[in-house]
Order: C-alpha cells, then sequence, then structure tokens
C-alpha cells in the first residue's frame, strides 16, 4: 500500500465560502461569520488608523497593522488619536465593542468602501482584527519592502469572528534539535498570524536539557550538550551509525524571558514542558544521584527512542524536581506547566529495591500507581504555587491527578477518557496532529519519523469526539500540533514540515465545523502559501502534488487518473521513462495502462510526479491472512494486492506485518489462471526487529485445498548493515491457479546483542506481484 493512496478529492475549485460578491476573501483561519459585500475601501497615503488615544490594546494593534502596511505600501500610513472627524472619515477606525458579542479573543470587522470599523473587547481582539485585516489586503502586503503597482484595496465585507476552541497550540521540540531565540520567535510571529495562541514549548529530553536553571548548573554544562548524534533514522542501520560531532545548545533565563514578552505581545502564551519521569536522560547524565542507580554513568542520549533509566521518586529527586519547577514558573507567567509523564518504562522501578518499598509503604498496586504518586506529588506542588499540569495521556494510567489537564496523543482514547473523568483536553493524536510525519511520498520527501500525514488529512480532523455527550465535549479545550524534532535537524526544515500542514491546524482549531471544506480551504490556502512565501517560509509546495487517482477498467486494464488542487496549472507526463518537459504530452484525459508502466509528470506550477503502476494478475483481488495480527495491520484487507507498491523502508504504515508470528496469505484470483511468476518484497530494519522472513514457501492451488508446485525458499541476508527491501521471487513458468498462497516464516527473537534483544521480530511484506 503506498501513502498517496488514492484520496479523492474533488477539484472543482469554486468561490470562497459565503462570498456574495466578485471580491475574493483567502482568509485563513476562515472567520465564524461572513459576509461579503461588493465594492472596496481603498488605502491611500491620507488613510489613518484612529484609535481612542488611551486604549493601550487598539493602540498595539493598529500599530502592528501600521508598520506592515507602510512597508509593502510605502505610504505614510500613522496612526492617530480619534476625532470627530478622523471617526467619520474615510479610515480605519478601532471602537470599543461593548454588547459582549466578541468574547475574550473575537472581533467585528465592517468594511465598507467608505470606512473600515474593527470592534472588539479586549486587546487580543484587536489582534487579531488586525491578522484579519492584513489577509482582506492584497498579499504583497507581507513584503518586508515596498512592492508597486499595487492597488491597496479592502474588499468590503462584514465580519464577527471568534475562535471555535479556546486553546489552539504548536509544539516545538527543541530537545532533539536545538532551535536558536531567533528562530522560536520566527515561529511565534507564524503561529499569531495564524490566530494560534499557546506555544508549547518541549525544553527537556533525553537528548538534551535546553533551559538553564541557576541552581542546577550542571543541567545546561553537562546536559545540554550530547557527544554525538545517530545518522540517518533511528531504524536505518545495524549497528547504529553515528555522526561523530559534539550538539548542544540552550537558552540562558534571560532569552527565556525575551521570547516570553516576545510572545505575549503577539497574544501568543508558552506553556514550558519539564518531562518527568521519563525522558530524563540528560538530566541523569547531570546529576546521576536523581535516578535509581546513582553508581551508574549515565550519558545524554545521542540516538532517538525510549529509554530505560528514568528519576528515581524518591525525596531528593522531588526536591530536585520542585527547584527546578520554581525557577520554571518565575520565569512563565501562564497557568499551565506541562510535566511529561509520556513513554516512562518502569524497568528501573521494578529492579530498585527503594521503589518497590514505596510501593508496599504506600500501599500501591504496581509500577503504574508509582507513576501516578509521581505525578500527583508535583501536581500537589505546581497546584500550591496557583498553576496548573498538563501531561500527556501516559498520566492516566495508575490514576489521573485530580485538577491535570492531558494531552491526547495515543489516538483519541486518552482525551474521551479524560473527558469523561471531568478533566480538561488538549487534542493531539498523532494520526492528524504529529507534523513530523511525511507530507508527501516517503520515497521522495525528506527523511522523516514515519507515518503519511498529508495536509487533506490533517484538515479531515475533527477535535470534538461525537462519542461525548455534549456536557463532556466542553472539557475539549482545542486542539495543537506537534514538531518533533528528531529528523528536523535545521529551521528551514521546521519550517518545511509545520507549514502548510499546521495553517490546517490553525483553521480547525478556529473555524466552526459545519462550513469547512477542503476544496475551499485549499484554493485560499493556495493564496495564503504567497503570503507565506512574502515572509520567506520554507513552506512545503506538496499541496500542488500530483495526486493518481486509479480504477480498473477490466481485469487487466489499469485507468490512471492525474488530479491536483490548482486549476491554473497544466500537467505534461510520460509513460516511456522520460523526463517530462512542456513538450511532453499534456494530461486532458485518464491514461489506460495494460501493462505495468511508470507515469512521469511535471505541472506549470512546479510540481512533480512520479510513480510506477504494477498490472498484475493478482491485483484488486481478495485474499486471506491465517493469522488477525496480519489483518490488524491490513484492516481494509487491500494493501496487497492495490498495484501501489512500498518503495521504501522508511514508512512502515505501508507494509503489512506481523509481529512475533508467521506471515500467511492466500490470494483468491477468481478463476484458474496462467501463473509465471509470483514476488513479492519484505522489509529489513534491524534495529527496529523488523527481520525478513528466514524462509518464504510461495505455492499454487486451483482448489484452494491442495498445493502444488510450491517452491520454498530460506532468505538469507546480513544483520548489518542499512535498512532496505529484499525481494523474494517464484517462477513457475507456466503454471495455472486460481489461489496463491505464502507462508513466510518469522525469524524468531532477535538475539542477543541486538537494539532489542530478546523481542520478538515482525515479518513484514507489500504487494504480492502475480504474473
Ligand atoms: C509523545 O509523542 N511521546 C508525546
Amino acid at each position: 500500500m503506498k501513502r498517496l493512496a488514492v484520496i479523492l478529492l474533488c477539484l472543482t475549485v469554486s468561490s470562497t465560502l459565503f462570498a456574495q460578491s466578485d471580491n475574493a476573501y483567502h482568509l485563513l483561519p476562515f472567520p465564524a461569520q461572513f459576509v461579503g459585500k461588493d465594492g472596496h475601501f481603498t488605502v491611500s497615503a491620507a488613510t489613518r488608523v484612529v484609535i481612542a488615544a488611551k486604549d493601550a490594546g487598539q493602540r498595539a494593534a493598529a500599530q502592528t497593522l501600521v508598520s506592515q502596511l507602510k512597508l509593502a505600501s510605502g505610504f505614510p500610513v500613522a496612526v492617530a488619536p480619534a476625532t470627530p472627524a478622523l471617526t467619520k472619515g474615510k479610515h480605519i477606525v478601532f471602537q470599543a465593542h461593548k454588547a459582549g458579542r466578541c468574547g475574550p479573543e473575537g472581533y467585528i470587522l465592517n468594511a465598507t468602501p467608505d470606512r473600515v470599523v474593527v470592534e472588539a473587547e479586549t486587546p487580543k481582539g484587536y489582534f487579531y482584527a488586525v491578522q484579519t485585516l492584513l489577509q482582506l489586503l492584497p498579499t504583497a502586503v507581507f513584503s518586508p519592502t515596498k512592492v508597486e503597482n499595487v492597488a491597496w484595496t479592502i474588499p468590503a465585507c462584514q465580519i464577527l469572528d471568534r475562535p471555535r476552541y479556546p486553546y489552539r497550540g504548536l509544539m516545538l521540540d527543541v530537545s532533539r534539535h536545538f532551535m536558536p531565540v531567533s528562530f522560536v520567535k520566527r515561529f511565534i510571529d507564524l503561529m499569531a498570524m495564524h490566530k494560534f495562541n499557546t506555544f508549547h514549548w518541549h525544553l527537556t529530553d533525553d537528548q538534551g536539557w535546553r533551559i538553564e536553571i541557576k541552581k542546577y548548573p550542571r543541567l545546561t554544562q553537562i546536559g545540554s550538550k550530547r557527544r554525538e548524534t545517530v545518522v540517518g533514522h533511528n531504524a536505518a542501520n545495524y549497528p547504529f551509525q553515528y555522526d561523530g560531532k559534539e550538539y548542544g545548545g540552550f537558552y540562558t533565563q534571560e532569552q527565556i524571558r525575551d521570547v516570553i514578552r516576545y510572545a505575549a505581545a503577539r497574544h501568543v502564551t508558552i506553556i514550558p514542558e519539564i518531562e518527568m519521569p521519563g525522558h530524563a536522560l540528560a538530566a541523569l547524565a547531570s546529576y546521576p544521584e536523581f535516578s535509581c542507580d546513582a553508581s551508574k554513568k549515565y550519558d545524554v542520549a545521542t540516538r532517538w527512542g525510549i529509554f530505560k533509566d528514568v528519576y528515581c521518586p524518591n525525596e531528593q529527586t522531588f526536591t530536585f524536581l520542585q527547584n527546578v519547577l520554581t525557577e520554571v514558573m518565575a520565569l512563565f507567567p501562564g497557568k499551565y506547566i506541562h510535566i511529561g509523564g509520556d513513554e516512562c518504562p518502569k524497568d528501573a522501578w521494578k529492579a530498585s529495591a527503594f521503589c518497590q518499598d514505596l510501593i508496599k509503604k504506600l500501599k500501591l498496586k504496581d509500577e503504574h500507581e508509582l507513576q501516578s504518586y509521581f505525578i500527583q506529588r508535583i501536581e500537589k506542588f505546581v497546584n500550591s504555587k496557583g498553576r496548573a499540569i498538563i501531561g500527556w495521556d501516559e498520566i492516566l494510567e495508575g490514576g489521573l491527578a485530580p485538577n491535570a489537564t492531558v494531552m491526547s496523543w495515543r489516538g483519541t482514547e486518552g482525551g474521551l477518557e479524560a473527558a469523561r473523568q471531568k478533566h480538561n483536553v488538549v487534542m493531539t493524536p498523532g494520526e492528524f496532529c504529529y507534523l513530523d510525519q511525511y507530507q508527501g511520498n516517503p520515497a521522495q520527501e525528506p527523511l522523516a519519523g514515519g507515518g503519511y500525514m498529508p495536509i487533506e488529512k490533517v484538515y479531515s480532523y475533527e477535535p470534538t469526539p461525537a462519542e461525548l455527550t455534549p456536557e463532556q465535549q466542553k472539557y475539549i479545550l482545542g486542539v495543537q500540533g506537534n514538531i518533533w524534532t528528531e529528523y528536523i535537524p535545521t529551521t528551514q526544515h521546521v519550517e518545511y514540515m509545520a507549514f502548510p500542514r499546521a495553517s490546517a491546524l490553525a483553521e480547525i482549531g478556529w473555524m466552526p465545523q459545519g462550513p469547512r471544506n477542503f476544496e475551499d480551504f485549499a484554493m485560499r490556502l493556495k493564496e495564503h502559501l504567497k503570503r507565506l512565501g512574502y515572509l520567506n517560509v520554507n513552506y512545503s509546495k506538496r499541496l500542488l502534488d500530483v495526486r493518481a487517482v486509479t480504477q480498473f477498467t477490466d481485469a487487466d486494464q489499469l485507468q490512471v487518473r492525474l488530479e491536483k488542487l490548482d486549476s491554473d496549472s497544466k500537467i505534461y507526463y510520460t509513460t516511456n521513462g522520460k523526463q517530462p518537459t512542456t513538450a511532453s504530452t499534456e494530461y486532458t484525459t485518464p491514461i489506460t495502462l495494460k501493462k505495468t508502466t511508470t507515469i512521469k509528470a511535471v505541472t506549470t506550477a512546479g510540481a512533480s510526479f512520479e510513480e510506477t503502476f504494477y498490472i498484475h494478475r493478482a491485483k484488486g483481488k481478495p485474499y486471506t491472512y491465517a493469522n488477525t495480527a496480519a489483518e490488524k495491520s491490513d484492516p481494509t484487507r487491500k494493501k496487497l494486492t492495490d498495484g501501489q507498491v512500498a518503495q521504501s523502508p522508511r514508512n512502515k504504515s505501508e507494509w503489512v506485518s506481523v509481529s512475533g508470528d508467521d506471515l500467511e496469505v492466500t490470494i483468491d484470483l477468481g478463476e484458474v489462471r496462467p501463473v509465471t511468476k509470483v514476488s513479492a518484497n519484505f522489509l529489513k530494519r534491524i534495529s527496529y526487529n523488523d527481520f525478513p522472513p528466514s524462509s518464504v514457501e510461495i505455492g499454487l492451488s486451483q482448489d484452494g485445498t491442495t498445493y502444488k508446485d510450491a517452491i520454498s525458499q530460506p532468505v538469507k541476508y546480513p544483520l548489518e548493515g542499512s535498512w532496505g527491501m529484499l525481494p523474494v521471487v517464484a517462477d513457475f513458468k507456466t503454471a495455472r491457479a486460481r489461489y496463491v498462497r505464502i507462508k513466510a516464516k518469522n525469524a524468531g527473537v532477535a538475539p542477543a546483542g541486538l537494539p532489542r534483544e530478546g523481542l520478538p521480530t515482525a515479518v513484514s511484506v507489500d504487494e504480492v506481484v502475480v504474473e
């Protein structure tokens, strides 16, 4: 199964939502209530931004508008205190809203040819109104330098806008790769323009401690540096390969204060995350006494993953963490402190006499309840300082701390459970919100963590689960996108992974669910990308990609439709392996393939496309597995015969995988047919226990009972080396069969000395090609 698997997109690009005039409104996120009108307000050198002189919120927001307008237009647009004449003139007028319709973050914007009136109840409301005004202006308003020959107009409209959710966040991991202050500020700017209001700063983890703590200088002297970094994907090599280069970085408290001020001016609250009790290696490398075995030497982690060495729940650790949190709370003024809580293996606690005694003394059931005790103690401390904790959904295990907010990341189950327990929830499920996943073909994209999450998938996310009652739904505070940076070493790459998928999440967090639809979003996004372009954001252009939609015409023919989201570009393609140009065939109608073919295409929007379509006898045919583990990995029972062959070991979800068991599958060709050859690829990722099978038997049958002509072969490969795909081919020459059965023998548990020694290995396969 391949990632581009056929997401049907309605490609009719119509006018923007609710537009009732000829004006185009490329607002993103789109407002809650919007009415388009005829005509324009024209900004000129004489335009003033009129405010109540004493209103600091109006002044700050007006200043933001004026600075940008001046830069791009060159007009001497200025902020002016209100006078009766100015307020009635052709100006942009800010006014306090008194009727309570805006709420803490909303605003009202009325643009007519005569005047633009902005109303809000809070500084944040004015700030968001300005973000909308900038998007109503020509896109060139985002230019950092003067742009000539632009009509600086604001299309007439009526907006009453307020967000759907009070929490709209992005998380940035600066532990795996450090991001400088200048970039963090730029990131906050980009968040603010999308009306995100929360920046979750992942400051500590196994691979680096990034925040200065005065009382514990070794956290940054030692904990902020790692000796070297694993090369490539964590699963790419056995043994692991390292770059031999020291890596480090941290923020001083002065820098943190500076970032907090900067964010506050843009109405972004920062939630700092201090991970505990797991993901603590950088701290333990600095202070081994806070582990369960102080005699051991701990190193800041040099590769990715989950590590067994974690904080020990003893008094000196609690004193340390409370001292750290005291300094953190002195810096960060927001309500929430994120205390991590995810992925804490219990091995060290199981092996520790102290922990086992503590479990008995506290009358706890197990180590999960010990983790719960840990988190509850920390919560009590944080609450005593007037703050609240947020934790990843593992904090539900062993009992939730009384006032904790839960970040649901392992799917939505944690969020559902927390809401049922009347706890606040931030939804950030991996399937829709992890921006470190692939957004295009994994074989062609920069290396990523794994998983395929194109922008249309992100946009399809609905954060409020229908399973909850209306009362329980109120606990869903909002939605967050996470940028984990194991495979994102540079700021440019952060931008590439974040945008425009974060733009999709911004709209999910802001816009009412009802009128949201992807085609309309995509059209507005195309213009929005130009804004990001003016801001020099290294956004992904995957939105402009050609996508293939396939359909069988008869048993051995395939019809391929090439689609794209923008209506104003053209596609040119080849089927002979040559690189296409605008002199190649222009795509106008679906391409019919009679044999395995590689289609290559380019578009005039600059996208390129390449995909091989496999026409074979088993294509589209049904099959059954001999065990349920395989069925789980392939619930729609289509992956193995869909004609789309996994092209790299990068994204495991392209593969059908069975852990700890053999893989046996039987394909039904529907009738007895000639079969000359059967082939399949098996996945090799030794560091992650994806072992090719020890042997493969491929058999043919006419009745589904008697298998003749079985070809059995051992699969030989070295454990050492890089990940890859191992082809297994059975040549039958002139056989006839209705059923094709493949039995792939599991390689058993991983041998000693391997990263996951003693644990079951998995057999993974994709596309059984029958010729
Ligand atoms: C997480 O992704 N470990 C929260």
